[in-house]
């Protein structure tokens, strides 16, 4: 058995192939590269019921993963992160619980982990010594971590307004981070600018072509969770696209294998209303989106006013009859709430945006009350602003002060 069945690299628009064995950013033709993997032999000598067998986690999928062997493997403990229904949140009558994907179990708090599990395992395999990422801040940390596990310098370069807690997670974690006065396209500007003379690997989404490979873990995990069946539907907080693309690429390999069958899950690209790109173009009909102006939404990790692979985010969603929805911070807010309130999981504000889309597709009759739904919160709500606590307690006069819970009636 070999570790990887990774084969080569395709070109996401033109499927011209690339070399596989070098160091490889964008494919000649300036877009995304893909991992292809020889899933005739791997059909012939794993069976899912071996992957079933093996420790859960990101690296029970090596030979769906292109690290070529173990030595290269950098890992901090990513474990199979936990599937839980919101069984007392608020849904519209008659419809089944959806579905929470909890992500934020992951080292570093979310699920940029998976991506920058693979992307900085094969930069080492190459002997990559420096990285830089722009980043909304859970890739940055994420980047920071797993470059620090490798020796790797780390340069990360975060939008003004990036949550303080990632600033800090990263700069603890031994990167270099910078506060930039400007979105993440102005900060992937800056590390594309400094590739020369500072001789750092692009590490953005995207651009290489490893984050993607890890990232579709998700979608395999899930398949496995789910005993080999899928959702009907997978609604997914939308920034750059590649948890999007990246489960659905690793569902079309599951399928190859024989280990899936059936109709992929619809998918849904979940977008704040202050900055949709997606929506805007796939409401349009177009191929690929313009980019957003002014962009701003509480949901910092989907504030991404243009997407390198906008057309295959595009491609994704028209092609499983799925499609893509906005919505206010206001609903984000209220969502993150109640969740909370209800069901006991702190959702990042990303993770709740899913939440209120479901609700909102629901009421528009966009998805249907026996739909096996399932919702990604894509990082730790610890990571994010909650409400300050005001109320003290003075233990000189305990209980005459201020509001009090009523007393319990009598059984
Ligand atoms: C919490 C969270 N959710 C969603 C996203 C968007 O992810 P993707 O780039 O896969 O669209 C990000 C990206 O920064 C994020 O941090």
């Amino acid at each position: 058995m070999r570790y990887s069945y990774a084969t080569h690299l395709e070109c996401s628009a033109t499927g011209e192939r690339h070399d596989i064995t070098h160091l490889q950013g964008l494919s000649a033709a300036g877009k995304p590269l893909l991992a292809r993997y020889d899933l005739a032999a791997l059909r012939r000598e794993l069976t899912r019921a071996e992957i079933d067998q093996r420790p859960a986690g990101l690296w029970r999928w090596r030979e769906l993963l292109p690290v070529p062997d173990a030595r290269h493997v950098t890992s901090l403990g990513e474990v199979e992160t936990p599937l839980v229904e919101l069984t007392n949140s608020t849904r519209p009558a008659g419809f089944v619980p959806p579905i929470v994907k909890d992500e934020g179990r992951l080292p570093t708090g979310s699920f940029k982990a998976r991506g920058l599990a693979l992307a900085v395992s094969m930069a080492r395999s190459f002997g990559v010594r420096r990285v830089a990422i722009p980043t909304n801040g859970n890739a940055g940390a994420a980047l920071a971590a797993y470059a620090a596990r490798a020796g790797m310098e780390a340069f990360c370069f975060c939008p003004d307004d990036t949550p303080e807690i990632n600033l800090s997670e990263i700069a603890l974690q031994g990167a270099t981070v910078w506060r930039v006065n400007g979105l993440i396209n102005d900060c992937a500007r800056l590390v594309a600018s400094g590739k020369e003379r500072f001789g750092w690997f692009d590490m953005s989404t995207l651009k290489e072509p490893y984050r993607i490979e890890g990232k579709k873990t998700m979608g395999l995990e899930l398949a496995s969770q789910m005993r080999w069946t899928l959702p009907d539907v997978v609604f997914y907080p939308t920034g750059g696209g590649t948890g999007l693309i990246g489960m659905w690429k690793g569902w079309q390999e599951l399928a190859a294998l024989g280990w899936i069958e059936g109709p992929m899950p619809r998918l849904v690209a979940v977008q704040s209303s202050g900055c949709a790109p997606i929506v805007r173009a796939f409401d349009a009909g177009a191929e690929s989106a313009t980019p957003w102006e002014n962009a701003h939404t509480i949901a910092s990790g989907i504030r991404v006013p243009a997407a390198i692979g906008d057309f295959i985010i595009l491609r994704a969603l028209r092609e499983t009859r799925g499609f893509a929805i906005a919505v206010e911070d206001a609903d984000i807010e209220r969502a993150r709430r109640e969740v909370a309130a209800q069901d006991g999981l702190l959702l990042s504000p990303e993770g709740a945006a899913t939440y209120a889309a479901y609700l909102a597709a629901a009421r528009a009759g966009k998805i249907a009350p026996s739909d096996r739904v399932v919702l990604f919160n894509c990082a730790s709500g610890l990571k994010y602003p909650m409400p300050p606590v005001t109320a003290r307690m003075d233990l000189r006069r305990p209980f005459e002060d201020g509001p009090l819970p009523q007393p319990l009636p009598r059984a």
